[in-house]
């Protein structure tokens, strides 16, 4: 069997996805109040914008956001090696390639889910990447594309993947459908298998196979996840976030912030980043669903959502928001 980095410190049994305007460095300092254990991950930046653009506004991120997973888009091999060198100063716990997102601006840079049908450079890609640095270098995928064999085709793609060293892979359990479906299609449309996934996983038990895609209960997770490394939970720990607390419990016996703890620590937070002219709502825009489902829910979504561009008083806000939704929670309540 190759050498490949499946082996280092990092847990990975819970994962936060990266998403692309919404997992930003804000939304990732709310992420990690609700799990303090999870793996965080940046939302996708190309290789040339590292290699030309700003890396403060680019990498730049608050420690308590550790272990923060960097994650990177290109397909050239050398290009990649760079980005990879640049960023290697950040602090990031691992880098990882994005071969799963369908959009049509990725296609035409040729990198995304397309590569999916290019094993053989991701290969090349990542062993660049793994010369760059010493930090672990990671796959994201889908378990195909259009009309690729998602049996044989998957096999193929991981086993020369990991020969070139890769030893984890996050795996969104559906195909790309590359014409026709717009991305938001292609995270609901192509249909989710799970047990194609699990195959993966038993025959290729050597490496670290993490699902993704379509995990939205803590019930559903303790029967999915057998057979694999972790899970990864994308518009779920976004729209629902509470939920991470469930599931950093079930899995690391995390005690349970409450929802007004987690809003408190947000309100501190916010103090600090208005104070360096960052408007309030950049970073309560994350935080919509802290209450959902619980009584509340409403004002704090509407106050939030809405009234967050007009406040003056940074955390004050937020704490002044929170205090009304207990008392209205207490007074639906009795
Ligand atoms: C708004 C949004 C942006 C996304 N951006 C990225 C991205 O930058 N990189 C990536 O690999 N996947 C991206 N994804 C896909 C997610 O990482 C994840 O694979 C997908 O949503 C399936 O997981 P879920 O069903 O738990 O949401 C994005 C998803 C959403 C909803």
């Amino acid at each position: 069997m190759t050498k490949h980095q499946k082996t280092d410190a990092i847990d990975r049994r819970l994962c936060v996805a990266p998403m692309m305007d919404w997992t930003d460095r804000h939304c990732r300092v709310f992420h990690r109040h609700l799990a303090p254990n999870a793996l965080l991950f940046t939302e996708m930046v190309t290789a040339e914008a590292i290699i030309h653009g700003d890396l403060e506004r680019m990498l730049g991120h608050d420690l308590i956001e550790h272990p923060l997973v960097l994650q990177l888009g290109g397909s050239q091999p050398e290009r990649l090696a760079l980005a990879v060198q640049r960023a290697a100063e950040w602090g990031f716990a691992e880098i990882n390639l994005n071969v799963g997102c369908p959009s049509d601006r990725v296609q035409s840079g040729r990198f995304g889910a397309c590569l999916m049908a290019e094993p053989e450079l991701v290969a090349e890609c990542c062993a660049a990447m793994m010369g760059a640095s010493a930090l672990p270098i990671t796959v994201k995928c889908r378990i195909g594309i259009d009309d690729m064999d998602a049996e044989a085709g998957l096999d193929r793609f991981i086993d020369l993947v990991a020969g070139a060293g890769v030893g984890v892979f996050y795996l969104h359990a559906r195909k790309a459908w590359l014409k026709g479906l717009s991305p938001k299609e292609n995270r609901n449309i192509p249909p989710l298998d799970y047990d194609r996934a699990r195959r993966l996983a038993l025959r290729r038990d050597d490496l670290a196979i993490i699902l993704n895609g379509g995990l939205e209960t803590t019930d559903q997770i303790a029967v999915e996840r057998e057979g694999f490394a972790g899970v990864m939970l994308g518009r779920a720990a976004y729209r629902t976030p509470y939920l991470l607390t469930a599931i950093a419990d079930d899995f690391f016996a995390a005690t349970p912030p409450s929802r007004q703890q987690v809003a408190e620590a947000m309100a501190d937070y916010a103090d600090k980043m208005t104070a360096n002219n960052v408007p309030l709502h950049a970073i309560t825009r994350h935080m919509l669903g802290l209450y959902a489902g619980q009584r509340g829910a409403k004002h704090w979504r509407r106050q939030l959502g809405e009234q967050a561009r007009l406040a003056q008083d940074g955390g004050g806000f937020i704490r002044q928001t929170v205090e009304e939704c207990e008392i209205l929670a207490a007074r639906l309540a009795a």
